[in-house]
C-alpha cells in the first residue's frame, strides 16, 4: 500500500484565515477557519487593510490548532500548500509568508494553489470525481462554468461580464437592509416569498455561456428606490424571491446549455453561493426534469465558503504531478485558470 500524503494547507485570500491538514487530498484531519466577518460588517464589505491585519493576528494560532486537531507534528507532513490568487494582495501575502516559512523551516515542498481550483476540488472531499466533469463556480468574486478535463486541467467555458453572483446578492441585500454578506439571508427570505416582480434575465437568449448580473441588480435597486419615492410598501420576501428567481433561471439556463455541448457524468457546484438552498433544489429538479443520468455534487455548507481544506484537495493533485513552487512565490491577485 502506498504511503499516505499529509498536506498542511493555507487559505487567506479574503476575510477568512484558514489552515487545514488533509490526507491524500480526500480526508480532512482538521480545517480551522477564523472568520473576520464581524469586523467588516460595520463597513458593509471587506476592508482590505483590516483583513490583512486579522490574518497576521490569526495565522500562527490557526497553524497550532490545525496540527493539534489533526494530531500530527511538522515531522509527519509531506508538503505545504497555499492559495496564491485570486484575492486581496495583502491578505494573500500573509498566507504565502506563513506557508513559505513552514516549508523552509521544515524542509518541505511548497505548492502554490489557485483559489478557484480549490473551490472546485472541495467536491473531492465528499465524492469521487470522474473526468471530464463540469463545475459551476459561484462565489462573491466569480461566476464561471468550468470544464475539468483531467485532474487539475481546467477550461473556462463561461464567465461573468460584470458582477459576480455573490456580489449581486450582497449589493441587493444592502438595499433590503441586510448585513454583509447577505446571500444566506436573501436565500431564506426568497423561500418565503413569490417571484412577482419580473426582473430581467440577462443574456439567457444568447447562444453563449457567459453571465451578466449588473442589469438585474440595477433593476432591483431602481424598483426599490422608486417604491420609496412614492411611499409604496413592497414585500421584502417577494423582492428576494424575484431576485433569486432571476438568478436561478440565468444560472440554470447557462449550465444546461454547457452540459448539452459537453455531456458529462458529474456536475459540481462550488463556492460561497453553492450554499444557496434555492440553487440546490432548482438544479436537482432540472436534472430530474431533463432525465439526465448525472451526479449533482454540492460540497457540504461548511466547505462552500472559503476554507483551507479545499486548498489541500487541489494541492494533492499538484503534489502527485510534482508541481512544486520555490520560495520566490508571489501573490497573484487577478489569477484565473
Ligand atoms: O466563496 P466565498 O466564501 O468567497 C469568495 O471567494 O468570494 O463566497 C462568498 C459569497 C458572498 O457573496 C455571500 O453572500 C455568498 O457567497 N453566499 C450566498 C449564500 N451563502 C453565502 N449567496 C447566496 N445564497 C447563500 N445561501
Ligand atoms: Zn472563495
Amino acid at each position: 500500500m502506498e504511503k499516505d500524503t499529509l498536506i498542511l494547507s493555507f487559505e487567506s485570500s479574503c476575510d477568512e484565515t484558514s489552515v487545514a491538514v488533509i490526507k491524500n487530498g480526500k480526508e480532512i484531519l482538521s480545517n480551522i477557519i477564523a472568520t473576520q466577518i464581524k469586523s467588516h460588517q460595520r463597513f458593509g464589505g471587506v476592508v482590505p487593510e483590516v483583513a490583512s491585519r486579522h490574518h497576521v493576528e490569526e495565522v500562527t494560532h490557526c497553524i497550532d490548532l490545525a496540527l493539534n486537531e489533526a494530531e500530527v507534528t511538522y515531522d509527519d507532513l509531506d508538503a505545504v500548500a497555499v492559495t496564491y490568487g485570486p484575492g486581496l494582495v495583502g491578505s494573500l501575502l500573509i498566507g504565502i509568508m506563513a506557508a513559505k516559512t513552514v516549508a523552509f523551516a521544515h524542509n518541505l515542498p511548497l505548492i502554490k494553489s489557485n483559489h478557484l481550483a480549490g473551490h472546485i476540488y472541495s467536491a473531492n472531499l465528499v465524492a469521487d470525481l470522474k473526468y471530464p466533469f463540469m463545475a459551476l463556480l459561484v462565489s462573491g468574486g466569480h461566476t464561471e462554468i468550468v470544464l475539468v478535463r483531467a485532474p487539475g486541467e481546467f477550461e473556462t467555458l463561461g464567465d461573468t461580464r460584470d458582477d459576480a453572483v455573490g456580489e449581486a446578492y450582497d449589493k441587493i441585500g444592502r438595499v433590503l437592509g441586510i448585513n454583509y454578506p447577505a446571500g444566506k439571508q436573501v436565500d431564506e427570505m426568497a423561500a418565503k416569498g413569490k417571484d412577482i416582480f419580473d426582473f430581467p434575465r440577462a443574456m439567457v437568449q444568447e447562444d453563449n455561456l457567459d453571465f451578466s448580473f449588473s442589469g438585474l441588480k440595477s433593476s432591483f435597486i431602481n424598483r426599490v428606490h422608486h417604491a420609496d419615492q412614492i411611499h409604496e410598501e413592497l414585500n421584502k420576501d417577494d423582492l428576494a424571491a424575484s431576485f433569486q428567481g432571476a438568478v436561478l433561471d440565468i444560472l440554470s439556463n447557462k449550465v444546461f446549455r454547457a452540459l448539452k455541448q459537453h455531456p458529462v457524468k458529474q456536475l459540481v457546484v462550488a463556492g460561497g453561493v453553492a450554499a444557496n438552498q434555492g440553487l440546490r433544489q432548482c438544479l436537482k429538479d432540472d436534472i430530474e426534469k431533463r432525465n439526465l443520468d448525472m451526479d449533482l455534487i454540492f460540497p457540504p455548507l461548511r466547505l462552500c465558503g472559503d476554507n483551507a481544506a479545499m486548498i489541500g484537495a487541489i494541492a494533492q493533485i499538484q503534489y502527485d504531478k510534482k508541481d512544486f513552487a520555490d520560495l520566490t512565490v508571489n501573490a497573484d491577485p487577478s489569477l484565473d485558470f
